[in-house]
Formats: structure tokens, sequence, C-alpha cells
């Protein structure tokens, strides 16, 4: 989705923005722009294409200046082109700024505005908001600023530059993230954390409707009526390399690698894996809460709602209690009817997820007390949640969840164990159990790592599938459903999660000669129905690759190839096995040439509806 970065200082901007831009990139988007405050004038470059298009005219067309602003974007209204490209202007050459997310009302406002003679260039809503401020502009930026969020509907975030207030930058946001910080050669703005890290770890996270004005001396804050507030910072430790490929080739890949110390990390927050027992204080539940929960709901878009698939097997298995999980653009219009004790879980990496936002904040007017799982400290969801139990996944950069989705995962399953423990369904001795369990998971994972060329030379043979299935029972199904996202994703090769025993009510008619199935079979429990099913398609002619835990030689005996986990807990598979899906999606994807980090038309963070 579309990146801001704005900075003004005692540096020359331009750099500062591309690089900023640069940082951005991992998120999406079809073309770039920026505008500078040269000293007699604000002059803009923008090009559609990748950055390097904006760079190459940069580097024959240079500007420089101590202020100005930048804009990746993911086009919603009017194809990338340059024309449409951020930044934009109002007719009478007052302003110009950038925008994320979508006015709502643009069709209307622009009438009007159409009506009072202005003059538009461009087919995005963005212009609108330009010249509905340079409409509204009479020498006072905050005046104009809070009188055009009274007409606005919809969301955006934006970062102006008035031409005759030259070295400030104005921003204001509504459900769209931005962040602010003062680093050591002025001020910084980003609608991403990644972006600001080079400059500074203590950040402002923008509230709804409140403005920022940023000047090379430090920030001031209003709120939507222009009265000046105060706001804290917060500090981010993420480290500055955590967001940088270093010698991996894709982030993809390094983020894969990551996932043992990213569950380490995560596990930690929760587990006291020396006592071997839970950090009960960690958890939102006293006795009393657990036992009034009555039901839990989980939401989520993409590889989080697949998080929610598994959260809700273990809710169900360990906790005893009745779990649904959803996904959030569906949920929020399905007309749900809470009930007194629902508990709503929101899965978000991000934190700025719209659809995920939407369900939230419907949830909690019905009064629904809201837990989420999140990665990202300050994010909307992360604020607005009642409680909020974080994942230590480390900034995620690759549109392709990995990491991210396995962090959620191992919080979800300590949620669980911990509802579980204080509504008396689980023993000391069976709790121990799977803590040694979860200890032992970081090398498990190693291990598949350090296999890896297997998994690289079986794609190189399959990485001309047309389709691939997935099949499996129980958790496995709920991989299935991930392991085929992933790769279709990034592959492009069309692929399908079936549950094992559904297939042959109507897609095995698609199964023929030398077709790919990957079973998953890491529950040994539901392993010989599995085995039943892939017998199913191996005598229709399928090419089944079978995922086991530990060696299970009924299952491998229908197989023409075989990866196996090391031996676990069927609870406790999903956290290896995912791994070499990952694994097989990347290879297929960089076999087929595919621009692994950013897949076409994706973006990482989905901050329209
Ligand atoms: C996008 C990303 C996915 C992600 C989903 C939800 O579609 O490409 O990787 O799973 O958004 O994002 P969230 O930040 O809410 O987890």
């Amino acid at each position: 989705m579309c990146g801001i970065v704005g900075y003004t200082g005692t540096k020359n901007a331009t750099p500062i923005l591309i690089d900023g831009l640069d940082t951005l990139a991992y998120r999406g988007y079809d073309s770039a722009g920026i505008a500078v405050w040269n000293g007699t004038d604000i002059v803009m470059r923008k090009e559609k294409g990748q950055l390097q298009n904006l760079k190459d005219i940069l580097k024959n067309d240079p500007i420089s200046g101590s202020c100005g602003i930048g804009h990746t974007r993911w086009a919603t209204h009017g194809e990338p082109s340059y024309i449409n490209s951020h930044p934009h202007g109002d007719d009478k050459k007052q302003l110009v700024l950038v925008h994320n997310g979508i006015i709502e009302n643009y069709v209307r406002l622009k009438a009007m505005l159409q009506e009072r003679g202005c003059k538009f260039v461009s087919d995005t809503d963005t212009e609108v908001v330009a010249q509905l401020l340079g409409d509204l502009y009479h020498g006072d930026p905050i005046g104009a600023i809070t009188e055009s969020m009274r007409l606005i509907e919809g969301s955006f975030a934006l970062a102006i530059l008035f031409r005759d207030d030259p070295y400030r930058i104005y921003c204001v946001c509504k459900d769209s993230p931005m962040v602010v910080g003062y680093g050591k050669d002025g001020a910084h703005i980003a609608s991403d954390i990644p972006a600001m890290l080079a400059y500074t770890r203590d950040v402002t996270f923008m509230g709804d409707k409140q403005i920022a004005v940023l000047s090379p001396e430090g920030i001031a804050f209003y709120d939507e009526f222009g009265t000046p507030i105060d706001k804290g910072s917060t500090h981010i430790d993420w480290d500055l390399d955590a967001a940088k490929k270093g010698s991996y080739e894709h982030y993809m890949m390094k983020e894969i690698c990551e996932q043992p110390v990213a569950f380490r990390k995560t596990a930690e927050q929760y587990v006291n894996f020396k006592s071997g027992k839970l950090k009960a204080d960690c958890f939102p539940w006293s006795d009393e809460d657990a036992g009034a929960v009555k039901r839990i709901r989980i939401i989520g878009c993409g590889t989080a709602y697949h998080a929610g698939l598994l959260g809700k097997l273990y809710f169900k298995r360990l906790a005893g209690i009745p779990c649904e999980s959803e996904i959030a653009s569906e949920f929020r219009y399905s007309g749900y009817e809470f009930e007194p004790g629902e508990l709503l879980f929101v899965i978000s990496q991000s934190g700025e997820t719209a659809d995920t936002i939407a369900a939230m904040r419907m949830a909690k007017a019905a009064g629904v007390r809201t837990v989420a799982v999140c990665n990202v400290i300050g994010s909307t969801i992360a604020r607005e949640a009642d409680e909020v139990l974080f994942t230590y996944a480390g900034p995620e950069i690759a549109v392709a969840a990995t990491k991210s989705y396995l962090t959620q995962v191992t919080v979800l399953f300590l949620a669980a164990l911990r509802l579980a423990q204080v509504r008396g369904r689980i023993d000391d001795a069976r709790s121990r159990e799977l803590i040694d369990g979860l200890a032992a998971v970081p090398a498990a994972m190693e291990s598949i790592l350090a296999k890896k060329e297997k998994i690289q030379y079986f794609s190189s043979r399959e990485f001309s599938a047309r389709h691939v299935f997935f099949i499996g029972r129980g958790a496995d199904s709920a991989l299935a459903m991930e392991a085929a996202l992933k790769l279709k994703e990034i592959s492009y090769i069309h692929s399908e999660a079936y549950a094992a025993g559904e297939l042959k009510h109507g897609t095995i008619a698609l199964i023929e000669e030398g077709t790919l199935v990957i079973a998953l079979v890491t529950q040994p429990s539901l392993a010989a129905k599995t085995a039943s099913n892939i017998e199913e398609v191996r005598v229709r002619g399928a090419n089944v690759l079978a995922v086991t835990n530990g060696p299970m030689p009924d299952v491998e005996s229908h197989c023409a190839s075989v990866w196996r986990i090391e031996k676990t807990d069927e609870l406790l598979a999903p956290f290896t096995a995912i791994i070499p899906m990952q694994l097989f999606a990347y290879y297929m994807a960089v076999q087929k040439g595919c621009p692994v980090d950013k897949p076409r038309n994706l973006a990482k963070s989905v901050t329209v509806e």
C-alpha cells in the first residue's frame, strides 16, 4: 500500500526522502514522487513504476532543499501513471500534499470544487483533498486542515507543504497510520516505523484527526479543533539491521531463517522455560475472567486469518472453549450479534489492516472484550484493543508473512494453554510436557533449515507445476491453507488447500496424471484417515509428497516423496511443519524468477477496505 515520508531540518531532504521511500518499497507500490522546497519554490519529481525510475529522473534533474515530502503510490483511484502519482497540488499553487487512504466522498467533493472553478488534472481522490485544502486556505494551515477534516469522509494520512510556510510539514491522519519523530538533524514523518529507524527510535504515533507540525526545531501537536496538545513518544527497539536484508538474497528467506529466534523471543515473553511454567501475569485473565469466557471469536485477514484457524483448534482442544475463526472483511458485514461472555481475538501483524480494525471496533462498540495479537507497538490495533498479547517477530518486510504467522500461532497456543490452566482443563504434567515440547521447537526448526537444499532440489523439479493441492486434516487442514496461500502469492502457481476428507466431494475431479499433491500428515491421531485420502489421489495419478511428524511408514508407503519434521506432540507440530511449506513456496518462486519479496498486485499492509 502507499507509503509516506517527510523531512525538515538541516540536511538535504532529497536523499533522506529517497532512502525512506526505499525502505517503504516493501509495502507494494506502482509509482513514486517527491516534493522539495528548494529555497524559492516547491519542486516536484514523480514517475510511474519502480523507485529506480524516480531516482534516474533525479540524477538528470536533481532537486535539493531542506524540507520535503515523498510518496509511493499503490493505485486505488486512477491507474498507475505519472499524472496520478503523488504529490498533488491545488489550482492556486498554494500547497502540495501526499496521501495514504481513500476519500470516500471524493466524487461529491470534486463536483462541488469543480462548480467553484477548480480544474482537476488527475483521476485521484487525493487531488480532491489538495483542491479542497487550497479552497479553504487563507493563510492559516491549521484552520484549513481542521475545516477540511469536517468535510472529508474516509481514511487519510496526509503530509502537506504550504508554499508560504516552506520549512514546515503539516501532517494529519484518520484510520491510516503515521508516525513522527525528531532526530539529530531535524524532524521526520513516515507511514511506517522502519522508515524512521535510521533517524530516531523514539517515535510518536499520531492519533485520529490529530495534527502534527514538523519544523527544523521540533514537532508541535494539535487536536482536531486546532488546540495544542502534548503527546509522548514510544521507544522502538527494533534495530536498523533487523529491517535490512544482510547477506540474504531476499527478505523472505531471511525472515524464514529468523523463525527459531522469533519463536524463542515470543515464547519467552510468556513462558518461563526454566520452571516449565507460564508467566501468569503476562496474560490478561484472572481466574474469574477465564471462567466467564463463554465463546471466542478470532478475526484476521490473509495469513493472520490462517493463524486464527490454528488458534481456534487450540482454544477448543486445550481450553474447551467454543471458538470460531473468521475473515475480518466478511465478519464485519455478517450482521453477527455478539453474546455475553464472548471474547474477540484480533490477529494482525501490522496492527493497521483496515478490515480487521473495523471488525475490532464493531466488537468494542457491542461491549465485547477484545484481545489483540499484534507485532507493532503503537499501531492502531495495539492502541485500541482492550488487551494486547504482542508477538516479537521484529520487522517483517517481505509481503509474504512468515515469522509473523509463526509468532501469532505461538501466542494463540500459549493463550489457549493459559485459559486451559485457569479453567482446570489441563493438569500440571500435561502442561509441563507441552512447555518442554515448546522448548525443543527452535532446534527442530533449525534442523529443517539446515536441510533446505533438499526442498530446493524438489522445487527445481516441480516449478513448472500449474496446479498444486495441499491436503490435511485437523491442524494440517489449517496449515494447508497457509501453505497454499504462500505458494500462490509469491510463485503465481494456482494452489488449493482442501480438508483431506472433503477432496472426494468434488475437487478430486481435477487430479490427473502428475498433479502435485502435498499431504500434511503431522497429526498422528488422524494419520490413518489422511493415508486413505492420499491413496485416493495416488491411484488417480497424483504425485504425492507427504510432510510427516517423524517416521510414519503407513503414510510414507503411499507417497512418492516424504519430508519429515522431528517427531513432536501433534499440537506443536504446526510450528515446525510450516517451515518446509514456506521454503517450498520460496524456492518455487525463485525458480520461476518471480519477485519474491514484492509479488505483483499485493501489499504488505492493507490499509484500505
Ligand atoms: C496482507 C499481507 C499478508 C497479511 C495480511 C494481514 O494481505 O500481504 O501477508 O497476512 O495483509 O495483515 P496483518 O498486518 O493484519 O497481519
